[in-house]
């Protein structure tokens, strides 16, 4: 079997622009825009369908059925398609008795889903939480689902979703999901953005390779369009490049949730960010440290691979301010001997060689990321 979810997944899902209102010709009309505007290049690779696929009752067999106004062709037809381009095929289910919407769910199916779901050629399976019954034991049933995808014969990444009911953070990784939910939805405003971010800031330890904390779908680039979108309250610039700059920082799976055929040059270009994927993908895949959270004024650090380290700053205040950033608090003291030669990670700039401290401006609801290389302040005499 394939190891999956070495990184943070990277990918597309309908629910946050279009809920219910799904079907064949947008779902390949997205993966056609993923290849073609440079968002697989960039790294994104799964295509996922969210709830409302399927018609509301199982046939006589008590399998799934693709509703035919939706899905005319049927799922394998557009897996296959999806596969033609290149990309990864994903599908949604729940662990209740019906998913949220309503449609019939894995309860008790987990195993004969699992199949349906192999069969049609399915990469990646989104399941979630709703109507989950009193009687049944939560983590067994992932447990159970996660039995049933490998059992399945093929290579299914298994995305939780359990909205961080009982702790997941602690036990979905020794379930076997690759991801996991951790929060209750996402909607595009950043009142929400800054609530689930908030939430999660000392909820991340279990990040590493195989399974990651899953904070949702992005909402960057929907310009208040769509399910989750807020109107005229959807987010501004600042607040998008926060959003996706923090989970990048956070290694949470990139799962973009714009109608992407429509989404502006500005917000396709920073879902792209080479500087911001590069750090979310890294592959050491370790855990931010939160170094000081003063009235919503936070700094990161983050230890990536091959010796080199991230800073954030990210401002959740309403408030512009001046960042001092002391490199003592960053582990890195006066008398350290070292150093650091920064970059901009946003911009890709060079910031040049600092030491003891950096002082600059963050406005309210944004926020700043650097990648540091230590160099040596001077030669060492060898040690006699
Ligand atoms: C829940 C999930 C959402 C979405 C909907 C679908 O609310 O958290 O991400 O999958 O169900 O009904």
């Amino acid at each position: 079997m394939a190891l999956l979810a070495q990184t943070p997944p990277m990918g597309f899902n309908t629910w946050n622009t279009f809920g219910p209102n799904i079907d064949e010709k947008m779902v390949m009309e997205m993966a056609d825009v993923i290849v073609e505007k440079g968002y697989k290049d960039a790294g994104y690779k799964y295509v996922v369908i969210d709830d409302c696929w399927s018609l509301r009752e199982r046939d006589e067999d008590g399998e799934l059925v693709p509703d035919p106004a939706k899905f005319p062709h049927g799922m394998k037809y557009v897996g296959d398609y999806i596969h033609s381009k290149g990309l990864k095929f994903g599908m949604y289910s729940c662990a209740g008795i019906r998913t949220c919407a309503g449609f019939p769910s894995s309860f008790d199916h987990e195993f004969q889903d699992a199949r349906t779901f192999a069969s049609w050629g399915v990469d990646f399976l989104k399941y979630d939480f709703c109507y989950f019954p009193s009687f049944a034991n939560c983590q067994h049933r992932y447990l159970q689902m996660a039995q049933a995808l490998r059992a399945s014969g093929r290579d299914i990444l298994f995305s939780a979703c359990n909205w961080g009911a009982q702790e997941p953070w602690n036990w979905m990784r020794s379930v076997g999901a690759h991801m996991y939910r951790s929060t209750g939805d996402i909607f595009d405003n950043f009142n929400s953005t800054a609530g689930i971010a908030k939430s999660q800031m000392d909820k991340f330890n279990a990040n590493a390779p195989g399974c990651f904390n899953d904070m949702d779908m992005l909402t960057v680039g929907m310009n208040g369009i769509g399910n989750v979108g807020s109107g005229t309250e959807a987010n501004s610039y600042n607040e998008y490049e926060f959003e996706f700059a923090y989970w990048c920082f956070c290694a949470s799976p990139l799962m973009m949730g714009a109608d992407l055929r429509k989404v502006d040059d500005k917000y396709r270009e920073l879902l792209q960010n080479p500087g911001l994927i590069a750090l979310n993908q890294d592959k050491e895949a370790r855990p931010p440290y939160l170094v000081r959270n003063e009235n919503g004024w936070t700094l990161w650090v983050r230890h990536l691979a091959d010796g080199e380290f991230a800073i954030g700053v990210f401002n959740f205040a309403d408030g512009d301010r001046w960042a001092e950033v002391t490199f003592a608090e960053l582990g890195v003291p006066v008398n350290s001997g070292v150093k650091l030669d920064i970059t901009d990670v946003i911009t890709g700039e060079k910031v040049g060689l600092k030491k003891d401290d950096m002082f600059f401006p963050v406005r309210a609801h944004s926020c700043k990321i650097f990648r540091a290389k230590f160099v040596p302040e001077k030669r060492r005499r060898a040690a006699k």
